[in-house]
């Protein structure tokens, strides 16, 4: 209930009409249901990385076409967000892009190479380097919000079904900054953390900008949801993640939290490798955290904030597993699941490996659907006024 004298942030106050979330086409889409923790007909299901090469259809519309290109081509853009919904029958599109593409948008020279990832042609790892990286305007990614618009119109392809935004938290994306390109052990990032710590927080802050904006321009032209990949946390212990990383994923959360407090768009938290840094990436208000293969759902309940829901996390190795394996995994993580008493998106534990068999993938979702409801906290027994 409002406070007495604060009037209530009415919903059309923040989206246009034609949002779904306002014209209800997703406000009861299993994904937001039970990202709330609320009672589910199914557990929903997507896929990280179900957009890309596990799809011969991805790789035919991709055939000569830049990975970057691809991602400023608004009818390339919707085709590819689609194509797993179709086929999979995912209970969320996640938005086909990349964590690089804002800043390629305001002018930095970076490009996507294939089988490597980002590579940036001046690594950033001085004042003038982050002098350079100015604020996001919607203009800057104007192809890119037209596509959001177009899967999320009322005749688009989406339909009922939740789009997903994203964005690239800071440290995952300073990494790419700093390194050049792709790194295993982020060095040359931590170094400049260590030693350099109002360099790191000047560079941090204006990719939490960047980042924060991105994700709400993605939810005002369209997406129900949105999800912060900081895929490389899990390098950091959680003291350095607290103080030198965590005041900038807030920063980015806290762009879109009044479109999580008005309209509940969940806000999904995101990294590898973080089962030691779980509580404390929680405490930056996320409604959902995502967990990597290697921390039982139950396990990661106890670690995460209270109400928290979970999203994941079946190894995304297991999908290459005979049949059998893969059906018994997937039971494990909905028990694993139950068990944890919280809200539950199902997921993997990471992105889909090229190699996955896309039949496979099906299968998956098709078992998660056919395990049936779930309760939620609109189930509870009203205990009365006592
Ligand atoms: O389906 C989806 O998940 C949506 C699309 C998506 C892509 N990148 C498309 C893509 C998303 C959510 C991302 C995020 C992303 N990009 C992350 C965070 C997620 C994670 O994996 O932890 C990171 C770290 C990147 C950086 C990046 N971009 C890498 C490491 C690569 C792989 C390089 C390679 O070729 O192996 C990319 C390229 C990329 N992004 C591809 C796709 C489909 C492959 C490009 C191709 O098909 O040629």
């Amino acid at each position: 209930m409002p406070a007495m004298n604060q009037p209530a942030i009415r919903v059309a106050d923040l989206l246009p009409p034609d949002h779904p979330l306002v014209d209800g086409r997703t406000t009861e889409a299993p994904l937001l249901r039970a990202a709330a923790g609320r009672s589910v007909p199914h557990t929903p299901v997507w896929f990280m990385r179900q957009a890309g090469r596990s799809l011969p259809e991805y790789r035919r519309v991709r055939e000569g076409v830049a990975m970057l290109e691809s991602c400023f081509t608004p009818e390339l853009v919707v085709e590819i967000t689609h194509q797993p919904v179709r086929r999979h029958g995912v209970d969320a599109a996640i938005f086909f892009s990349d964590i690089v593409v804002p800043l390629r948008a305001i002018g930095l020279d970076l490009d996507i190479v294939p089988g490597v990832g980002p590579v940036v042609a001046e690594p950033i790892r001085d004042a003038a380097g982050v002098a350079a990286l100015r604020p996001l305007v919607e203009d800057d990614v104007a192809p890119v919000l037209t596509a959001v618009r177009m899967l999320t119109a009322a005749d688009g392809p989406l339909v009922g079904t939740p789009l997903i935004g994203f964005a690239g938290a800071p440290f995952t994306l300073a990494s790419y900054l700093i390194e050049g390109g792709p790194s295993r052990d982020h060095a040359r990032t931590k170094a400049l953390m260590y030693g350099e710590p109002a360099l790191w927080h000047a560079l941090a802050d204006r990719l939490a900008g960047i980042a924060g904006a991105f994700l709400r321009m993605q939810v005002l032209a369209g997406a129900s949801a949105v999800q912060l990949f900081d895929s490389w946390a899990g390098a950091l212990p959680a003291a350095d993640y607290e103080a030198l990383v965590l005041p900038h994923v807030r920063t980015a959360l806290d762009a879109v939290a009044d479109l999580a407090t008005a309209h509940g768009v969940p806000r999904i938290l995101f990294g590898v490798g973080t089962g030691e840094l779980l509580a404390t990436m929680s405490s930056a208000g996320s409604e959902v955290m995502g967990v990597d293969f290697r921390v039982p759902l139950d396990v990661a309940a106890g670690r995460v904030r209270p109400g928290a829901g979970l999203q994941g996390n079946l190894d995304p190795a297991v999908v290459m597993a005979p049949p059998a394996v893969v059906a018994a995994r997937v039971e494990a993580v909905l028990a694993q699941a139950r068990r944890s008493g919280r809200g539950h998106v199902f997921n993997l534990g990471h992105g889909v490996l090229p190699d996955s068999d896309p039949e496979v993938l099906t299968r998956i979702v098709e078992q998660v659907h056919a395990a049936g409801p779930v309760p939620g906290v609109d189930d509870t027994p009203d205990p009365g006024p006592w």
